[in-house]
Parts: C-alpha cells; structure tokens; sequence
C-alpha cells in the first residue's frame, strides 16, 4: 500500500533534494501533487522551480499549485543570500515546459483532502501559510490527514536569528496554528537536520554524469554560504530531504514525543520552537520530535534512490506514462 503525500514547498537547494528523493521512491510514495510557497525565494519562483525538478524527475505529470505569496501576519522573508538568486544556485535547471495549475494551493489541499479516497501525509519543506490556512478555511479536512512530517523549528540554536529556524520564522502564526491543531506531526528540527550535512564523502555517492545527479552534485559541490560555522561540517546541510527519509526510513531515526510551542510574539525570539525535550512543563506532548539519524546511511539510500532517476528506462518509461 503506498503512502498518499501532498509535498508543500518553497524550492530551495535542499527542498529540490527532498522533492527528487519524494519521486524516486514512487514504489513507496504515491506524490497527489506540490504546493509550492514563499520562502527560501518569492512563490513564483517556489513554483518554476518546482516545475524545474518534477520535469528533471521525467515526472511532468505531477500537479505543482502555485500557493501563498506571503506570510499570514509578518513580512515575508527570502533566503536569497544562501540559496541563490533562483533558489536553486548551481542546479542550472532548464525553465520548465509545463506550467502550474491554476487553481491555488490551499484549494487543492483542501479539495484533495476531501476528495481522496485514502487519509494523505503532508510533508512540509517550507514556511507552513498554506498549511495553516487549509486547516482554519476547513477544519474538517483534519480528519483526512494520517500525519504532518514537518522540517522546521530548533531544539536548540535558530539559522535564521540566534532564535529561531527560518520556516518558523516566517511564518510564526501559520506555524502556532499547525501545532495547535491536534494533528499527529513528525517534526525535523535543525538539531538533526545539521547532523545531514552533504560532506563530499556523503557526495561520492551520486553519479555526477547523471541526468539528475549531475545537478545535485553541482549544486552541493558549490561553496557553501556563511561558511561551516551553521552547523559544523563543510558542505550543505540537507534539511528537507530528512523529512522524505523519515517516511522512508523511519528506521534511520531516533525521536520522541514533546510538547511544543510556537513564540509569535514580535521580538528577539519571535519564531522560535520552544520544544520540552526532557518534559519539564507536563504539558500534553503535540509532536515527536526526531533528535537523532544515520546520516551516512540516509545519504547512501537517498543516492541509490535518485540514482533510479537518471537510468534511461525509468526516465523513458516515466516520460511516455
Ligand atoms: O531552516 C531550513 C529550512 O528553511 C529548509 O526547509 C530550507 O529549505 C528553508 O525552507
Ligand atoms: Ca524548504
């Protein structure tokens, strides 16, 4: 039985990793279709360039829905200066040939979810607007989602502000009422997603001759912005492909169950995750959080997988399908 995933977006280096990774494994996850967001660039580009991977995956015939320019209250934020001026610095993707839907992106979640015959998992890879306002438009929608697998939120330090992770603080009010909603949520913080940084070592594995991987490896041979000092290790931090690995790998993993909450308060911390590791408040656990994963092991399956994309058969196949 495959498992039914809506990916929400905003393509992004690590996002366009994630999303490749998501339709690899079409034996395991049956994609309904990307929603793309504002974010690591404005949602216009969030959506070429989600029409970029899906036509680099041969997987045209994916739906990409065009979704919220901006977040609910704060001023948007882009991430320009870490993932280039298109989102997708080094992947030097051809412009798409197919265009998004035109109905938009919390529409079709909303209207997915009352549609499919089966519960979906949300993975989201991006500020949670268009999430957030699907949940509070229809309530009812609830009742159709198994989980939510969030990368978002920091146990400890932010890379956005000494607070808070970028998706969260973008969107901080979208974000409170996700986690509010009482919705079963994987959540990949950056404690775990900086322990996936693509070292050349993790790199040796993707064929950079390859129709697929040649991209990913130009994109994460490319010098890293800000430097190793985020983090630790020389190279790219994969945070949004940890989100597809839980739900193919969840063995790869280690979590447990928190209480989290969401700062929305204008200031030093607005953004923040405040997350009760060691369950100090007794307050009703919302989330299991993930603090561990083999990240050596994640990158050599995730290499495997994307490599399926770059064989001729699978991409003829895909491509006449
Ligand atoms: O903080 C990292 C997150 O923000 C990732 O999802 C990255 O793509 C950006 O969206
Ligand atoms: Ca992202």
């Amino acid at each position: 039985m495959k498992t039914r995933v809506i990916i929400d977006t905003d393509p992004g280096q690590d996002d366009a990793l994630a999303i490749l990774l998501a339709l690899s494994a079409d034996a395991v996850l049956d994609v309904a279709g990307v929603t793309t967001v504002a974010g690591n660039v404005e949602v216009a580009q969030t959506s070429v360039n989600a029409l970029r991977i899906c036509q680099l995956a041969a997987r045209g015939e994916i739906p990409v829905y065009c979704g919220c320019a901006q977040p609910i209250l704060r001023p948007l934020h882009t991430a320009e200066f870490i993932c280039g001026p298109d989102g997708l610095a080094g992947m030097d993707l051809a412009p798409p040939r197919q265009a998004a839907q035109a109905e938009h992106a919390v529409s079709f979640l909303i209207r997915e979810l009352r549609d499919s015959d089966v519960n979906l998992t949300i993975c989201a890879l991006g500020p949670l607007t268009n999430i957030a306002l699907a949940l509070l438009q229809a309530p009812d929608v609830k009742a159709k989602i198994d989980r939510l697998v969030i990368m978002g939120g920091a146990r400890d330090l932010g890379n956005i502000t000494a607070a808070a992770e970028f998706n969260f603080f973008v969107d901080p009010h979208a974000a409170a009422v996700v986690f509010n909603a009482g919705l079963p949520i994987t959540l990949c913080p950056l404690n775990v997603t900086y322990q996936a940084v693509a070292t050349l070592a993790r790199l040796k594995d993707f064929d950079p001759r390859g129709a697929v991987g040649g991209p990913i490896v130009s994109m994460l041979m490319r010098e890293r912005p800000g430097g190793a000092a985020l983090g630790g290790d020389a190279g790219h931090p994969m945070h949004d492909p940890c989100v597809i690995a839980w739900l193919l790998w969840p063995e790869l993993f280690e979590g447990r169950d928190c209480h989290v909450v969401i700062e929305t308060a204008e200031g030093p911390t607005v953004g923040r995750s405040t997350i009760d590791w060691w369950a100090r408040s007794g307050l009703p656990t919302n989330a299991h959080v993930i603090g561990t994963l083999d990240a050596d092991a994640m990158f050599a399956r995730i290499a495997q997988s994307v490599g399926l994309l770059d064989a001729a058969p699978f991409r003829q196949a895909k491509a006449l399908s």
